[in-house]
């Protein structure tokens, strides 16, 4: 069993305990419904501190009017069970009212101009503003050492990395490489939506992610790469909300010859929608 706490209260006396005892400390944010992708966070947390905290809080304000807020997945006995196999100190579970005591529509708000207007956040207007509101809620109440993201929300990670440097969270950012299915869809608590015939297709997103990585390696013109892309995917039977080929920083690339370059995908399959990217210097994850 893990030691599970919800109010603020409680997380602060636990957290003095190892403070005093000079622990480093570990936060892995999360919404729960948790995979082996958030385990591996748990798993690097572990190897860079003494007590590793999880917290599972399905974020209201990250989500869209018509997102899918209240069907996300909510399964908080098997987070709790997991966790404790990964060796996981504590798990924060706190409630709206403890998130957000002015409540939603009081919040404070953080937004970040830039990094959060592009790509995801074109698409899915105001939700990197919702993921940033609750990170920052989350750094301010655990004050983590070190916090864990997974590359697999690459652009969220750019967003957490620019809200730490620019509000000066005393935290270390580390990121954890994708953990994929074993046909290579990248795990995500979405994916349960899929029937069996759009979960067949889903993993097109990496092989056109692969097919990206070759055709930019041939110097084939990004543009071009970028729209046989979407081509193919809609296709396949996808709505496509985006195919880039983008520098680590997010802006656009020059050239197909610059260091550091990604690809990256954002499509629905009926009512579900993936995301994923490849950073083509790296090594497969797979
Ligand atoms: P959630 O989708 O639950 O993801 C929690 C963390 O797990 C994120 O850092 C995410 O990038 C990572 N993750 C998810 N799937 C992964 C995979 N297949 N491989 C590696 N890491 C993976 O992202 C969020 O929650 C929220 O936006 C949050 C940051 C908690 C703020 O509410």
């Amino acid at each position: 069993m893990i030691r599970t706490v919800s109010t603020l209260a409680e997380l602060r006396s636990r957290l003095l305990g190892w403070r005093n005892q000079d622990q480093r400390i570990a936060l892995v944010p999360t919404m729960g419904n948790l995979h082996a992708g958030h385990f591996s966070l748990v798993a690097l947390a572990k190897q860079n501190a003494d007590k590793v905290v999880a917290s599972v809080f399905v974020n209201p304000t990250q989500f869209g009017p018509s997102e899918d807020f209240s069907r996300y997945p909510r399964t908080p006995k098997a987070d709790a069970e997991g966790l404790a196999k990964a060796g996981c100190d504590l798990l924060y579970l706190p409630g709206v009212e403890t998130m957000y005591p002015l409540g939603v529509d009081g919040a404070a708000r953080i937004h970040l101009p830039g990094i959060a207007e592009v790509l995801e956040g074109a698409h899915r207007p105001g939700h990197f503003d919702g993921v940033a509101t609750v990170v920052a809620r989350l750094f301010n109440m655990v004050q983590p050492d070190v916090a864990l993201f997974g590359r697999k929300d690459y652009q969220q990670l750019q967003v957490i990395r620019h809200l730490a440097r620019d509000l000066a969270f005393a935290v270390d950012i580390m990121s954890a490489p994708t953990v994929r299915e074993p046909d290579g869809l990248a795990m995500s608590s979405r994916n349960q939506y899929l029937t069996s015939e759009e979960r067949s297709t889903a993993v097109e997103i990496l092989h056109n992610l692969h097919t990206m990585r070759e055709q930019v390696a041939q110097g084939l013109p990004l543009a071009g790469i970028e729209e046989s892309a979407v081509e193919r995917l809609v296709a396949a039977g996808f709505v496509v909300d985006y195919v880039a080929v983008r520098r680590p920083d997010l802006s656009i690339p020059q050239a197909g010859n610059e260091p550091g370059l990604l690809g990256l995908i954002a499509a629905c399959l009926g009512r579900t929608r993936l995301i994923d990217n490849l950073e083509f210097d790296g090594v497969d994850t797979r």
